[in-house]
């Protein structure tokens, strides 16, 4: 339905002067990432047995990720042709693992885990903003771009359901908060550093989470602008049921911008 593929970007203005090493490593690590969608299609489909709209609205949610992959490997092997995506993913997959056999969410509850879709959608959406715009070569950027609108377009299909789930689902504002705060704080685990370790590290290397975890977070951290940061924050709140540009966003996005440029540039101070 109008949704675009691989070959609605002209890869024909690939410029390979403008390829940034940082940005070529964090697309390769979001490629991985992205490529596991499908096995999150499958968690969310056994967590949501009993509901088919959503379960086909999983699938082809979850279809999209993994284009969102392709479309990130495809420009990582332009910009770096020796670059083996399934000897990658298949590194990724050995350290990292969804619980696939789950038949109910890992966040307590259904509407818990749409609050913790939305905030997962919240993080890409700025994320890939943030990529597009910080990027130099046009072809990455826009990928980035068309990502960023598919992003945008994911959490609202959660934050849909999410309600639908609240009328049954009583969640107080406190646990909310809660799920909102504790996928938030995720974003620091595991998954995000063992894509970047498998998507980078030598063969050799062994996976150390602290040291690929700070790698990937200077590169990651360096992209975002005060813009983004505000904009995330206010899709955070509003999945959490808060006023999306209240008091508290006000209070809370300068104070997470500064925090995100003062980590980065202690990062790249220490050579993470
Ligand atoms: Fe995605
Ligand atoms: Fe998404």
């Amino acid at each position: 339905m109008g949704h675009w593929t691989l070959d609605s970007i002209d890869w024909s203005r690939f410029d390979r002067a403008r390829v940034s090493p940082d940005l070529l490593a964090v697309a390769k690590a979001a490629a991985l990432v992205e490529a596991n969608g499908r096995d999150y299609a499958t968690y969310l489909a056994n967590v949501f047995a009993d509901d088919p709209d959503f379960r086909q609205a999983a699938a082809r949610w979850a279809e999209e990720e993994v284009q969102h992959g392709d479309a990130l490997a495809r420009w990582s092997r332009l910009a770096d042709p020796a670059w083996d995506f399934d000897a990658a993913v298949a590194r990724f997959r050995a350290g990292y693992s969804l619980p696939l056999d789950a038949t109910a969410s890992v966040r307590g509850s259904r509407a818990g885990e749409l609050i913790a879709r939305c905030i997962v959608e919240t993080g890409t959406s700025s994320y890939y903003s943030a990529l597009a715009e910080a990027s130099d070569e046009p072809v990455f950027a826009e990928i980035c771009r068309r990502i960023a609108a598919d992003e945008f377009r994911h959490y609202k299909l959660f934050y849909e359901h999410m309600r639908r789930y609240l009328q049954r689902e009583r969640i107080g504002a406190v646990g909310r908060a809660r799920i909102g705060l504790g996928r938030l704080l995720e974003a620091g685990d595991d998954e995000l550093a063992c894509a970047y370790f498998a998507a980078n590290a030598p063969a050799d290397a062994r996976y150390d989470r602290r040291r690929w975890s700070r790698a990937y977070a200077r590169r990651a951290y360096a992209v975002y602008r005060p813009a983004h940061v505000a904009r995330g924050i206010a899709m955070a709140l509003k999945a959490v049921g808060l006023p999306a540009n209240g008091r508290l966003h006000a209070i809370l996005w300068p104070l997470a911008s500064r925090l995100i440029g003062w980590r980065a540039r202690r990062l790249a101070a220490a050579g993470a």
